[in-house]
């Protein structure tokens, strides 16, 4: 069992909620080597469609790294190969993932969140990479994330004075989904889980996919290389097409299949 986060499981939904509030859910070595496991158990195991991730409390989703974490605690590497919270280098992701954020989302709590596919915050939730503040930089990813998602201009006015950005200022700027009430957090989340979980799974991978393969790149070359992904070999003759276009002819919801890994 995890030392540093909860688990439940609510339906085909993975709740992961991080568990050291007394430390605002910053993240140790151990932590992160656990997330790493907790994710990589969720991409496999064909029972769960998506994840929400949150932090326990109301005053943090996660304050980043540990920094506390005496030096030379650990022989591990500080983080797993799927980076920070197991979620920040974690590419080719087949199942989305929200950011319920609770709080403060700072430093890899705001690299977390941003590695998401969804961020839905309460509206005392705050976000910022203050590392510079304390004489480091983001390297999870928060800055090129930011960046893309943004633009530079409205980006280096976060990211060169490590300032906070409120929920609204981040719906604003368009790396937040959607603000709510913080006691309407979870219902909103599991609100946006619920039409994903409507999807075909094997849809929403391909899905994924192409817009992973997007990123970036001219439509024209995206068009040509989207026959190459994995999750497009038989995509469009697989059970799920059928069953979809069969759903719709005879207005009943469709019975989707369950995603096998690989
Ligand atoms: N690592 C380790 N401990 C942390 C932490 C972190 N990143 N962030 C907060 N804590 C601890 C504090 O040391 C404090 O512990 P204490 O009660 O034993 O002294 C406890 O959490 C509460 O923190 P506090 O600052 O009193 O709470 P707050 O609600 O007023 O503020 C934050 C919350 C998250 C805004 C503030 O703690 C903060 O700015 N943290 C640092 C965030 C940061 O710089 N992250 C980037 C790291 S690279």
């Amino acid at each position: 069992m995890p030392q540093s986060c909860d688990l439940q499981t609510d339906g085909e939904i993975l709740l992961v909620t991080i568990t050291r509030e007394e430390r605002r859910n910053a993240l140790d070595t151990a932590a992160n080597h656990e997330l790493g496991e907790v994710f990589d158990d969720f991409e496999r195991d064909p029972a769960y469609r998506v994840a929400i991730v949150t932090g326990a409390g109301d005053k943090a989703f996660c304050a980043g790294a540990d920094l506390k974490q005496p030096p030379g605690s650990t022989t591990l590497p500080p983080t797993p190969p799927s980076g920070f919270g197991g979620l920040t280098d974690r590419f080719g992701r087949a199942k989305p993932v929200l950011a319920a954020v609770n709080g403060a989302a700072l430093g890899g709590g705001f690299e977390i969140a941003l590695a998401c596919d969804l961020i839905i915050a309460a509206d005392h939730a705050t976000f910022g990479l203050p590392e510079p503040k304390v004489g480091l930089a983001a390297g999870s990813g928060g800055i090129p994330r930011l960046v893309k998602e943004i633009g530079p201009k409205r980006a280096h006015s976060i990211l060169l004075t490590g300032r906070h950005v409120s929920a609204q200022e981040g719906l604003q700027l368009g790396f937040v989904n959607e603000v709510v009430p913080r006691d309407e957090l979870m219902a909103a989340a599991r609100r946006w889980a619920e039409l994903i979980l409507a999807c075909s799974p094997a849809a929403l991978r391909a899905t994924k996919a192409i817009a992973e393969l997007a990123d970036g790149r001219p439509v024209q070359d995206v068009l040509r290389d989207q026959w190459s992904l994995p999750a497009l070999q038989g995509f469009y003759d697989g059970p799920d097409a059928a069953e979809g276009r069969a759903a719709f002819a005879e207005r009943r919801a469709p019975r989707w299949q369950p995603l096998r890994s690989g």
